[in-house]
């Protein structure tokens, strides 16, 4: 990552904290942008004391930051949940799952009253699908998802070998979609056998988008 990209990333990550009450149940995503959020939150120490995390790697970030990370089971909701994105569009449907952790961010969102989407400029488009769509599957459905996903919707699937998500799953890096309409295509995807999750964030699209650019911070 460019120090250009983590300044962004850094600006929309401390505008996102501004939206956090203090004592709020939070909910806490995964990845580059995420972990600098967590920083943020490190260097606050006390304003939040407890989260539900969507990934390991997020959940030691949060126990070294003094933060109790608990288990969704045992909370009933959560105030706030704030995540990054891969892209991300002025309807504020996102592409997730670049790191991985797409089943466990889309649950963790679902649980959310309020789901703040940090990113950077650079992820904004006008259309969904430059970034190849992540999908979770289960590892004995990867060929037979991956014929589905080539004869049924026109895509490339490549496997990202040597991977397993947190839940012990394959995933596949779907390029070449075109996707007219992300929360049909995330409906359909969602059908077929062996998909655990699509990493489009369509049904359910961030609440506000907050938007690290060259002159500051941008809220949609
Ligand atoms: C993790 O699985 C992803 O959904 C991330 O939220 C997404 O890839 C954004 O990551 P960066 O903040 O590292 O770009």
């Amino acid at each position: 990552m460019s120090n250009d990209a983590d300044a962004l990333k850094r600006r929309a990550a401390l505008a996102a904290l501004e939206m956090v009450p203090a004592g709020a149940l939070l909910g806490v995503g995964t990845g580059s942008t995420v972990n600098l959020f967590i920083a943020a939150l490190a260097a606050n120490p006390g304003h939040v004391r407890r989260a539900v995390s969507s990934s390991q790697a997020s959940s030691a970030l949060l126990a070294a930051a003094g933060i109790e990370v608990v288990d969704l089971n045992e909370v009933t909701g959560l105030t706030l949940y704030v995540d990054g994105a891969d892209e991300a569009t002025a309807r504020r449907e996102l592409i997730k799952g670049g790191g991985g952790a797409l089943t466990r961010e889309k649950i963790v969102a679902a649980a959310a009253e309020r789901f703040v989407c940090i990113v950077d400029e650079r992820k904004l488009v006008t259309r969904l699908g430059r970034f190849p769509l992540p999908i979770e599957v289960i590892p004995m459905a990867r060929e037979l998802v991956a014929r589905r996903l080539r004869d049924g919707f026109g895509g490339r699937p490549v496997w990202r070998s040597g991977y397993l998500t947190d839940n012990g799953n394959h995933i596949l890096d779907v390029h070449d979609l075109v996707i007219e309409d992300p929360v049909a295509l995330e409906r359909e995807l969602n059908q077929l056998a062996g998909v655990v999750t699509v990493g489009l964030f369509a049904a359910r699209p961030a609440d506000v988008l907050v938007v690290g650019t060259a002159s500051g911070v941008e809220r949609r």
